[in-house]
C-alpha cells in the first residue's frame, strides 16, 4: 500500500476487485435457488471501472438518476438489466429510461405514475413499472439513511397500495410488472426485511385477486456491513433461510439492489499525516483526507476503522484524525487509540468502498482525489486526481 500511495498520491482511494467478487459471489450464493438479477446499486459508486466489474460479474443496476444511467450505459451494461428509482425522477429522466428500454421504472407515487403514462403515449413505449411500496417498517438504522416508515419520503404507503396497482393496470403505456421496496441502508438484522416481505405478501394477495399479478419481486438494497468491531454483518444467507418459504410460494423472479455490501469493504482511502498537532486537551493527527473525501463521519456520526499502514512501535495514544477542511466537522475519526504517528505517515480509513468517492466534493478548493483499483498483480487508475483546470472547468 505504501508503494501505491506514493506512487498515485494522496489521498488516494483504493479499491479490490477479487473483494467485490467476492461479495458478489456470496449473495448470489445465499440466493441461489431464487437465481435472482442483481441490480448493483452505483450509487454507493459509480466509477464506469467499478460498474464494467460488477457487470461482467454478471450483475445489472440500479440507478436513481439520468447521470447515472448515463453512466451505466457508458460502461456497457444493457439497458434490460438496469432499473431506475428515484422519489424526484423528471419528465427528461422518464423519457430517457424509456428511449433506453430500462427492465423496469420503480414507481415511488401516484402522480410519478401519471406522468410516466403521458410520457410513454407521448413516446410511443411502454413503460414496465414496478410501484416502490413503502412497507412501514423500521429498518433500526440512522435516521438519515432510513426510508421505510410512513415518516419518509420514499414510495407509495402499503396501506395505499392496491389502489395505485389497480390505478396502474387501467393506466394506458403502463404495463405492471413488478412490486418494489427498500426500506433502508446498513442494515444489519434480517428482522425488517421479512417484515417488509410478509407485509408485501398479503399485499400480492389482495392484487391477485383483483387479477393484477406482478412477476417481478424486488427487496431493494440495505444489507450492511461492519464497520467496527464487534458490528454484526448482515448475513444473506440467514434472509434467505428465513423468507426462503415465502419465496418459494409464488412464482415470482427476484430482483435485489445491494449497493455497500458489494463494494464497502472492498475499499480503503489512503490519508497522509501532515502535522501531528498536540493541542492543550486534544491531538490531532491532520492528514491531507478530509470531509471532502469521505463525509460519512460527519453526516451520519459514521465509524470507520483508521490503521497505520506500517504501524511503529512504541505507546499509543488517543487522537483525532482530522482533515484540512475549514468545519470543526471535518474529522475522520474522533477519540481514536492509534500507534505514534509522524508527518508523512500513511493511514488507511477501512471500508471506504462506498458512498465515499461517490458524496466527495470540491470544498475549499479541493480536487477529487484518484481511485486504483487493485486486481491481482493489475494495478487500474479508475480515475485519475482531478487537475485545477478540472477545478475550473465550465467557469
Ligand atoms: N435501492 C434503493 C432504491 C436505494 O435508495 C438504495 C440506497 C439502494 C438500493 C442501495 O442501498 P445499500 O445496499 O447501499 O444500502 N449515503 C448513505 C447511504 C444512502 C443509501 C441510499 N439509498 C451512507 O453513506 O450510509
Amino acid at each position: 500500500m505504501p508503494w501505491l500511495a506514493r506512487c498515485f498520491g494522496t489521498p488516494l482511494y483504493l479499491m479490490s476487485a477479487n473483494s467485490v467478487r467476492c461479495a458478489i459471489a456470496e449473495v448470489r450464493r445465499a440466493f441461489a435457488e431464487f437465481s435472482p438479477v442483481i441490480c448493483y446499486a452505483v450509487k454507493a459508486n459509480s466509477t464506469l471501472g467499478l460498474i464494467r466489474l460488477v457487470a461482467r460479474e454478471g450483475c445489472g443496476v440500479e440507478v436513481v438518476s439520468v447521470g447515472e444511467l448515463f453512466r451505466a450505459l457508458r460502461a456497457g451494461v444493457a439497458p434490460g438489466r438496469i432499473v431506475f428509482s428515484g422519489a424526484g425522477k423528471q419528465e427528461r429522466e422518464l423519457e430517457a429510461g424509456l428511449r433506453a428500454g430500462v427492465l423496469s421504472f420503480n414507481v415511488e407515487s401516484v402522480p410519478e405514475l401519471e406522468l410516466l403514462s403521458l410520457v410513454a403515449r407521448r413516446t410511443g413505449k411502454r413503460a414496465r413499472v414496478a410501484l416502490r411500496i413503502n412497507p412501514h417498517v423500521d429498518a433500526h438504522t440512522h435516521r438519515y439513511i432510513t426510508t421505510g416508515t410512513n415518516e419518509n419520503k420514499f414510495g407509495i404507503d402499503w396501506t395505499v397500495a392496491e389502489r395505485a396497482y389497480v390505478l396502474a393496470s387501467r393506466l394506458p403505456g403502463i404495463e405492471v410488472t413488478g412490486v418494489h421496496t427498500h426500506i433502508g441502508s446498513q442494515i444489519t438484522e434480517p428482522g425488517p426485511f421479512v417484515a417488509a416481505v410478509r407485509r408485501i405478501d398479503a399485499l400480492l394477495d389482495r392484487l391477485a385477486r383483483r387479477g393484477i399479478r406482478p412477476q417481478w419481486r424486488n427487496l431493494g438494497g440495505g444489507m450492511g456491513v461492519s464497520y467496527r468491531p464487534g458490528q454484526r454483518r448482515f448475513d444473506p444467507a440467514v434472509l434467505t433461510r428465513l423468507i426462503g418459504p415465502a419465496l418459494k410460494k409464488r412464482p415470482m423472479r427476484l430482483i435485489l439492489e445491494p449497493g455497500r455490501f458489494l463494494v464497502a469493504e472492498a475499499g480503503a482511502l489512503v490519508a497522509r499525516v501532515t502535522y501531528v498537532k498536540r493541542g492543550v486537551r486534544k491531538t490531532f493527527a491532520i492528514t491531507d483526507a478530509g470531509m471532502d473525501n469521505l463525509i460519512r463521519p460527519c453526516l451520519y456520526e459514521a465509524w470507520h476503522g483508521v490503521l497505520p499502514v506500517k504501524a511503529r512501535r512504541g505507546r499509543s495514544a488517543r487522537m483525532d484524525v482530522v482533515g484540512p477542511i475549514c468545519e470543526s466537522s471535518d474529522f475522520l475519526a474522533l477519540g481514536r487509540r492509534l500507534p505514534p504517528l509522524e508527518a508523512g505517515d500513511y493511514l488507511a480509513v477501512m471500508t471506504a468502498g462506498a458512498y465515499a468517492r461517490e458524496m466527495s466534493s470540491n470544498y475549499n478548493g479541493r480536487r477529487r482525489a484518484a481511485e486504483v483499483m487493485v486486481d491481482g498483480k493489475k494495478v487500474h487508475v479508475l480515475r485519475r486526481r482531478e487537475s485545477f483546470e478540472d477545478l475550473i472547468k465550465g467557469e
